[in-house]
């Protein structure tokens, strides 16, 4: 199951239920998660891989709270590759991932409301490629748009969505109704990285970088490097930057490297693979 990058987030003001409307130009990037799950007497949860370290393996991890609404039980084992709290939709992932692998097991219901009950950017995991996310982003239209490269540059620790929403609408008390540019869509459907530079952009990223000031520092190393163009990824911490091509994006991974805790040259556009194995 892959992460995601938000290439263009426009975040309205504050909902009666706490959310907040936006629009967002969502692209699965190819870091994955690998969710395995068995039928089983009970449900269990096992956390392996380079980013296991607190993640919580109880009924509170949304891969958990994910088969549970699929009333299955099921032993899940997730092999974490993207980091959590970075603003990459990691434990996303893994819950539309559970969805998927049950959904194998045992058909049953349509799993496009359940992902939207489980959090705002499920619904866009259990789809991965590139899409549109309005609403408070379970809202989906496909895009079309040839790869791009990229690198994330993992930040030391995490941020909460939920802080990074508040500092926004401390800092901004007033907002309007979200509306990417029109161009950003354009450059995304072009696939033509040096006309998408420019239009990169993420409401939340004055609010990250001030909860998490060495942000700048990650994103001027980026341009120091020669980025096209550097942003936070969501909610944060992870940097995004944009490449020319994939020889671009090996080049800005090594130059990142000292800067970060990980950097990761990627394409976007990626989707999930979903496999069953039978035992005889
Ligand atoms: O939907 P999810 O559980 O991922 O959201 C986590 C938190 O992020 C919410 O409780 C809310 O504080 C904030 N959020 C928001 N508006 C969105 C998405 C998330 O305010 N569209």
């Amino acid at each position: 199951m892959p992460a995601k990058v938000n290439v263009g987030l426009a975040i309205g003001p504050r909902r009666a239920d706490g959310f907040h409307d936006l629009q967002t130009v969502f692209a699965a990037v190819d870091l994955f998660d690998t969710i395995t799950v068995t039928p089983a007497v009970q449900t269990s949860l096992r956390v392996t891989g380079p980013a296991a370290a607190g993640v919580p393996t109880d009924h509170t991890n949304l891969a958990w709270r994910a088969a549970d609404r699929l009333g299955l039980p099921v032993a899940i084992t997730v092999d974490k590759q993207i980091p959590v709290a970075a603003g990459l939709a990691g434990g996303s992932a893994d819950a539309a991932g559970t969805l998927l692998a049950v959904s194998r097991l045992r058909p049953g219901p349509a799993l496009a409301p359940i992902a939207a009950g489980l959090g705002s950017d499920v619904s866009f995991a259990l789809r991965g490629g590139l899409a549109l996310g309005e609403g408070r982003g379970e809202l989906l239209q496909p895009l079309d748009g040839p790869p791009l490269h990229w690198v994330l540059a993992a930040a030391e620790g995490g941020l909460s969505t939920p802080d990074v929403y508040a500092e926004l609408d401390r800092a901004r008390p007033a907002a309007v109704a979200p509306k990417l540019d029109e161009r950003l869509l354009a450059a995304v459907a072009g696939g033509d990285p040096a006309a998408l530079a420019p239009l990169l952009h993420n409401d939340l990223q004055p609010a990250a970088v001030s909860l998490a000031p060495h942000l700048n520092d990650t994103l001027a190393a980026g341009a120091r490097a020669g980025a096209l163009a550097g942003l936070v990824s969501g909610s944060g911490p992870t940097c995004v930057f944009l490449a020319a091509d994939r020889a671009d994006a090996v080049r800005l991974e090594a130059a990142l490297g000292p800067h970060c805790r990980f950097a990761r040259a990627v394409v976007s556009g990626v989707r999930p693979t979903v496999e069953s194995l039978v035992v005889a």
